[in-house]
């Protein structure tokens, strides 16, 4: 688990700085195919229920799953990039949004939030703490600070899978849900809106936007509980 989530934060890392005006999102899949697999791993979004490409590429008001393609970036955009590998048997599953050239500072207080409440998540997370300590804390993170946590996506186990039990909701109550133990390993990932919490699905069946059209970030790390703080194991 350690090795695949260094691997998918070195991907992360090395797509970020390929991110500027002009670049499309099917390049940036092309950069994070190739770093996955000359680093020994699979990527595990393609093909993942007939997911087309190795990437997530999720621009402004799209949440999660945007589907690289010909768009190409603009300065003052913001993308999430999800990215998820295999190695050895064992899954990576992390999410960045990152500003395309200079952003408004709305976007950068977007971004800045949603990388902080997974980070309060994150600090939250330890053996023997409720579900709902780390839902909870997520979700006050973001709503006192104005924006929205969506509610039809989660984050989730992983281990053998990308997608394990528990589910991981970014909303919750503290003291409710199961106790956490050490040795689970779990993706935490806050989608946070701008506006209203709704999101719906484009036609191509994947990609997720804001109902009412207003900017989403998404961060995502998967960690580890022990008995102290949580191991973050895609962060390098
Ligand atoms: N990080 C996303 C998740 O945890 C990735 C799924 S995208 C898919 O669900 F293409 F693989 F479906
Ligand atoms: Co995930």
């Amino acid at each position: 688990m350690r090795q695949a989530g260094r691997i998918v934060a070195e991907v992360l890392q090395a797509l970020a700085r390929e991110v500027r005006p002009g670049i499309t999102t099917a390049k940036l899949d092309k950069v994070a195919e190739r770093e996955i697999r000359k680093r020994g791993a699979v990527p595990s979004f393609k093909g993942y229920r007939g997911y087309p490409a190795s990437l997530c590429a999720s621009v402004n008001h799209e949440v999660v799953h945007g589907i690289p393609g010909g768009r190409a970036l603009q300065e003052g955009d913001i993308i999430s990039l999800d990215v998820g590998a295999i190695y050895q048997g064992y899954h990576g599953d992390a999410a960045r949004t990152v500003a395309v050239g200079a952003i408004t500072p709305q976007a950068q207080e977007l971004v800045r939030v949603t990388r902080e409440a997974l980070e309060a998540g994150t600090s939250a997370a330890r053996a023997g703490a409720h579900l709902g300590d780390v839902s909870g804390t997520i979700q006050r993170w973001v709503e006192s600070r104005g924006f929205a946590v969506v509610r039809e996506y989660v984050g989730h186990g992983i281990g053998r899978e990308m997608h394990e039990d528990p589910q991981v909701p970014n909303f919750g109550e503290p003291g409710q849900g199961l106790i956490l133990e050490k040795g689970m390993t779990l993706a935490l990932e806050p989608m946070v809106n701008v506006g209203d919490w709704r999101t719906k699905v484009l036609d191509n069946h994947w990609t997720v936007v804001t109902a009412d059209g207003s900017l989403s970030a998404h961060f995502e790390d998967t960690i580890a509980i022990t008995d102290g703080e949580a191991e973050v194991l895609t962060r390098l």
